[in-house]
């Protein structure tokens, strides 16, 4: 039945096109003969629902996600593509990678990679939207607050999985370990958090106590971390 409709409407265009052709041919004796393009295959009646999803396994079966109700397309991430993405560092400091950086080393890698947007001295440049990253302590409680890494953020692992996740904005994740290890050492010791001369890696970046590591609640729901 649809078949045959379809294959009506086909011979309807056609006849319709062969009648135009011949229209546009006596209409302009000076036209070059032209050629019709071939008609593209009938798609069928837009407004016929469309067929049902198939049915996805739910999460609680052993078969891989996805993997039943397969389109022909995808496959299982590899475990390198996954450690390259499995980054998160933890408030306790698990997950911090090996490696190292001072402030020194953190200068030079602000100065060329994030000054542009946070500013010479790291006050945030407007245009940029990039936000300052430090002052504003004590400022919480105020009519204008300012948040910054040194006012507000209560754990210094943020900083470091931030940083190696997202900066700098043009180019995320292109910094080493010891990159992100120096250039966090940089931003706490002008926020003065951290002395001049610290060297941070896995085991004394978990020492640091930010400023307002007191300034938050615990979260009261029930299961909540
Ligand atoms: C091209 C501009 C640009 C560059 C370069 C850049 N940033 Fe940023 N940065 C931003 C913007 C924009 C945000 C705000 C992003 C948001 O809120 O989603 C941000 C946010 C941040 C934050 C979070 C601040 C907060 O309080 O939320 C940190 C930390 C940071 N950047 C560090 C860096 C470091 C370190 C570098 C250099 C390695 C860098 N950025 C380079 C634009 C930039």
């Amino acid at each position: 039945m649809f078949t045959r409709e379809l294959t009506l409407a086909g011979l309807l265009m056609a006849a319709c096109t062969m009648a135009q052709a011949q229209t546009e041919t006596s209409a302009s004796d000076a036209a070059a003969a032209r050629t019709v393009a071939a008609l593209p295959e009938p798609v069928g009646n837009l407004e016929e629902p469309m067929p049902p999803s198939p049915v996805v396994e739910d999460a609680e079966s052993d078969a891989a996600p996805g993997l039943d109700a397969s389109f022909g397309i995808g496959r299982p991430a590899t475990k390198e593509e996954i450690a390259a993405i499995d980054i998160d560092v933890m408030p306790d400091g698990s997950g911090l990678p090996e490696g190292s950086g001072t402030y020194a080393e953190g200068e030079t890698v602000y100065v060329e990679q994030c000054a542009s947007c946070h500013g010479d001295n790291l006050e945030g440049i407007k245009e940029t939207g990039a936000p300052a990253l430090i002052g504003g302590r004590d400022t919480l409680a105020t009519d204008k607050p300012l948040k910054t890494v040194e006012s507000y953020w209560p754990h210094a692992s943020t900083l470091f999985d931030y940083i190696h996740r997202a900066m700098p904005l043009h180019a995320p994740g292109s910094l080493s370990a010891d990159e992100v290890y120096a250039v966090s050492a940089y931003i706490l010791g002008r926020g003065g958090i951290l002395p001049e001369d610290a060297e941070l890696n896995a085991q004394s970046f978990k020492e640091i106590e930010m400023p307002n590591a007191d300034g938050f609640v615990e979260d009261p729901r029930p299961g909540a971390m």
